[in-house]
């Protein structure tokens, strides 16, 4: 675990697959994009690059440093950048209350900054020593560490192993309950490693329990699951969304709701007339998903896990409903 003389420095966030964004978001001058996880502004910066000198860039984050940070590095592009601090599953509010009606892409990169990452203050690495906070929005009512110490050892337990996907999820429990009140980063590695002994492999045997820890304070998988329909409707006909996920939870959101809005009508297909009403809303542009290049991983090591999916809103929403085959 790292000291906190060492822990403040602080790597620069690299953004990952900058490239394939601009390529399946496909900015023009002129286009109107939300990123919805503005971070550090580093995507943010290629798109208004692309998008300029007409265009407009609406950031969102739920990080009031991330907002204050990108706001700072994007300051050069004046008029053509807004940036609010939201969760992006407010995605509809913000745009509305800027006045923002359809649009031509959405990014979201979903996860964690390297900021936030490494600073000890909050809580999201098992390798510095900090309180057991990690919530993404200081404000946010409940942190890790309520979790940790309120929950029942089953409660735990289901926790760990769903967005964990940590097979020593009840030993961990067990060591937690028996542990409590744990405070900090370091009583949960203690916690882990009691459970299931020291470090062995490539992975950290606390990586899933923080991952698992850190979805669940920050309702991940529940915002993504509303945002991604919200930032769909928002389209506009040939508008494109792009969505980078870190870990199969996510990712497995992502093309489950990507498939359903361009899954179209499911009537039976001998039945004379669509009676359903369901109409094709997108076209999936990434057969499979898209990973970063062995150079990319070389230098940036977070790349390593991205994984890219894109899709493009079909015409006209008024249209009539439309069969899967079509
Ligand atoms: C991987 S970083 C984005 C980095 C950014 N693309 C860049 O180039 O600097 C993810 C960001 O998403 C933010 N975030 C996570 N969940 C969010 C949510 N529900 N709503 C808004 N922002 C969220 C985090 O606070 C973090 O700043």
């Amino acid at each position: 675990m790292t000291s906190p003389a060492q822990s403040r420095e602080v790597p620069t966030h690299l953004p990952v697959l900058v490239g394939e964004v601009l390529t399946y978001l496909a900015p023009r001058p002129g286009a109107v994009i939300v990123d919805a996880t503005i971070g550090e502004g580093g995507h943010a910066e290629a798109l208004l690059r692309r998008i300029a000198p007409a265009g407009r860039l609406i950031g969102l984050d739920r990080d009031p440093e991330a907002v204050m940070r990108s706001e700072e590095r994007l300051r050069a592009f004046g008029q053509n950048i807004v940036v609010r601090q939201a969760g992006f599953e407010q995605m509809d509010e913000a745009l509305d209350e800027l006045g923002v009606g359809l649009v031509d892409g959405v990014l979201f990169d979903l996860g964690v900054s390297t900021r936030q990452l490494f600073a000890p203050e909050r809580g999201f690495s098992f390798d510095r020593l900090g309180p057991l906070d990690m919530r993404m929005d200081p404000l946010q009512p409940r942190t890790a560490a309520d979790l940790l110490n309120t929950l029942s050892e089953r409660a735990l337990a289901d926790l760990i192993h769903r967005y964990g996907e940590e097979r020593g999820a009840r030993r961990i429990a067990r060591q937690i309950v028996a542990r409590r009140p744990l405070r900090t980063t370091r009583d949960l590695v203690r916690a882990v490693e009691a459970a299931l002994g020291g470090a062995r492999g490539r992975l950290h045997p606390a990586t899933r329990t923080f991952q698992a820890l850190r979805i669940a304070t920050n309702d991940e998988l529940e915002t993504l699951t509303i945002a991604l329909p919200q930032a769909i409707e928002r389209l506009r006909p040939g508008g494109r969304l792009c969505a980078i996920a870190f870990h199969s939870l996510e990712d497995r959101i992502v093309k489950r709701t990507l498939a359903q809005f361009a899954r179209g009508c499911s009537c039976p297909a001998d039945a004379p007339l669509c009676i359903c009403g369901g109409r094709r809303m997108l076209r999936v542009i990434t057969k499979k998903p898209v990973a970063a290049s062995p150079a990319e991983v070389r230098r940036n090591p977070r790349a390593r896990s991205a994984r890219l999916r894109a899709a493009e809103r079909c015409g006209d929403p008024a249209f009539a409903p439309v069969r899967e085959s079509t």
